[in-house]
């Protein structure tokens, strides 16, 4: 296949208001790019879970950056909707190991990014996916700000580390998978330069912060007894010790070579990441 896409045509971005969907539209943006915000609180009012909102946002869209609602996935149906509607190239957010089997701890099945990688490839479309480790901002905006904030981080992580990846980096990758050609029929896996412990991590976090904070192992059934007593659901708590095993188990401190193979430079390092996340408000 050629890669035509109109770039008159908006690029649909989804998870608008998230760390990736909202650093995407604002590269976008930067190049003159036409844009369609989308989420259910953005300006194109969007909800998986209600297939109705879904038409106008896709009528005359060019492309499409893809989050999916991890809990209610329903990206193939999706999928056959944006073709229905002339869109030409759809760029997911698919997730590292998702094809290696028990990456993700006691999970069963396929998960559902792997599905919907799946109805992406098969769709006729343009079709570039990124499948990125864990985010550096899950620390400075994301589920692990707390313990950046309370002075300690307890997390089931054991001694693993993590290639951290700065979301600007995969911001980078999607937005040039939107708008240049070249990237058609490739899945990019995606990490920083190095991988570090999370005490590792913390101590450049607290260097740049000026306060420590103490990293403190503990195992998968005390951190889901967190998550509880915080107002998790069961069934999410899980998930997440799951996904936290790739790193307790050493996976996720392998070093991807995506952002090179896209962009053509090295991801950004850890110690950049934290010494500008940690230098402004809310830090
Ligand atoms: N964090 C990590 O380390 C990591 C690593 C690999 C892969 N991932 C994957 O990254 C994805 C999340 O991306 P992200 O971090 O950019 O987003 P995010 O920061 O988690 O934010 C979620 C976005 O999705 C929107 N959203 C939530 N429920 C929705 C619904 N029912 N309908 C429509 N929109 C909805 C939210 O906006 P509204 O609230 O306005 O709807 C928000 O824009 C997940 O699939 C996750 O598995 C994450």
């Amino acid at each position: 296949m050629t890669e035509t896409t109109n770039m008159t045509r908006p690029v649909l971005v989804t998870g608008a208001t998230g760390m990736t969907g909202s650093r995407i539209l604002a590269q976008l943006r930067e190049r003159g790019v036409p844009v369609r915000a989308a989420s259910r609180s953005s300006e194109w009012r969007f909800d998986w879970a209600e297939p109705a909102t879904w038409d106008t946002m896709l009528a005359g869209a060019g492309s499409v950056y893809l989050v999916q609602d991890d809990s209610d996935p329903r990206v193939p149906e999706f999928v056959e909707r944006a073709v229905a509607h002339g869109v030409e190239r759809v760029v997911q957010l698919s997730a590292r190991g998702v094809d290696q089997p028990d990456y993700f701890e006691g999970v069963e099945g396929a998960p559902s990014h792997l599905r919907a990688e799946e109805a992406v490839r098969a769709s006729g479309l343009e079709w570039t996916v990124l499948r990125p480790g864990w985010f550096a901002q899950n620390l400075s905006e994301g589920f692990l700000t707390d313990g950046a904030r309370t002075g300690v981080m307890r997390l089931p992580v054991g001694e693993g580390a993590a290639a951290w990846i700065d979301v600007d980096d995969i911001a980078a990758v999607a937005a040039a998978a939107l708008t240049e050609p070249g990237h058609h029929g490739r899945t990019y896996e995606l990490s920083g330069p190095r991988a570090l412990t999370l005490a590792e991590a913390l101590a450049e976090i607290s260097e740049v912060l000026g306060n420590p904070i103490r990293y403190e192992p503990v195992s998968a059934e005390e951190y889901v007894a967190d998550l509880l007593a915080q107002g998790w659901p069961e069934e999410g708590a899980r998930e997440l010790v799951a996904a936290l095993s790739a790193i307790r188990r050493g996976l996720e401190s392998k070093v991807s070579p995506g952002v090179r193979e896209a962009l053509g430079r090295e991801p950004r390092d850890f110690s950049a990441y934290a010494a500008e996340a940690f230098s402004r408000p809310p830090w």
